[in-house]
């Protein structure tokens, strides 16, 4: 049993919806989230400057005595995860676009992979595509995630965004959507507005808190699940992001 805290981090917001999703499957162990809003967005960075941003970012949770890592973020563990595993003797945890569970969805249309450039540009990504890529159409989405950043989730700008976004796809069929960042996946509804009812519209994190479950039993670092755990927000942005996310981390609706 061991009581130390969980790390969490992302370029922002969106790492808050894996932080939720982590709390909900094992509330006894406690977090300590990190949003890197200082130097926000990470998706269309240099991957070797995402890489130092983000061992920068497992610094700090070292700091606070964290026994794993979580990367909540797509472009910082297409970028890092690699790096900081062969760096760091701890369990680390990445993600990845949810492009294998979309694909087992699809039927006669298509699935749009929704990412950022920086990850739908990476090594890990076509590794991806490759196995399970047929009918995947890959979609940046460079600005989308500066909406949730600023707590937008459903404004009309946004949804004249998203419109111009998936207008390629007006007239083809869409059996699933990819939200292959987490900022996205607090847009789950303004974007499955955007399809007929019915698209699958899936997202990687509860594979993820599943995923640091198994990782922490194989390595004997759970909590006892008798008490609650804390939960901790950071950000290198100041007040203004610490507010944005803890209105998401409280907000009564499913991200
Ligand atoms: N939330 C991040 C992801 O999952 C990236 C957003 C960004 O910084 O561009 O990819």
């Amino acid at each position: 049993m061991d009581p130390r805290p969980i790390g969490i981090f992302d370029s922002g917001a969106g790492g808050i919806s894996v932080l939720r999703e982590i709390r909900k499957l094992m509330p006894w162990e406690s977090l300590v989230f990190f949003g890197d809003d200082a130097n926000a967005p990470y998706g269309t960075k240099p991957q070797e400057q995402v890489c130092g941003l983000s061992q920068d970012a497992v610094r700090f949770l070292l700091g606070k005595d964290c026994k794993a890592v979580v990367i909540a973020c797509n472009t910082a563990t297409a970028a890092a995860a690699a790096f900081l595993r062969g760096k760091y003797d701890m369990p680390i945890i990445g993600m990845e676009p949810a492009i294998k569970p979309a694909a087992a969805l699809r039927k006669d249309g298509i699935v749009i992979s929704m990412a950022t450039p920086g990850t739908l540009g990476s090594r890990k990504y076509s590794d991806l595509m490759a196995r399970y890529g047929e009918g995947v159409v890959p979609l940046p989405c460079p600005g989308l995630m500066e909406f949730v950043e600023r707590g937008d989730l459903g404004s009309e700008e946004l949804h004249a965004y998203l419109k111009q976004l998936f207008l390629p796809y007006a007239e083809r069929l869409v059996d699933a959507v990819v939200l292959g960042c987490t900022h996205y996946v607090f847009l789950r509804r303004t974007i499955a507005a955007h399809f007929p009812p019915g698209t699958a519209i899936v997202d990687g994190n509860l594979g993820t808190a599943k995923q640091l479950a198994r990782r922490l039993k194989e390595t004997g670092l759970e909590a006892s699940s008798d008490g609650e755990g804390a939960v901790r927000i950071y950000s290198s942005g100041g007040e203004e992001s610490l507010k944005t996310f803890r209105r998401l981390y409280e907000a009564e609706d499913e991200a």
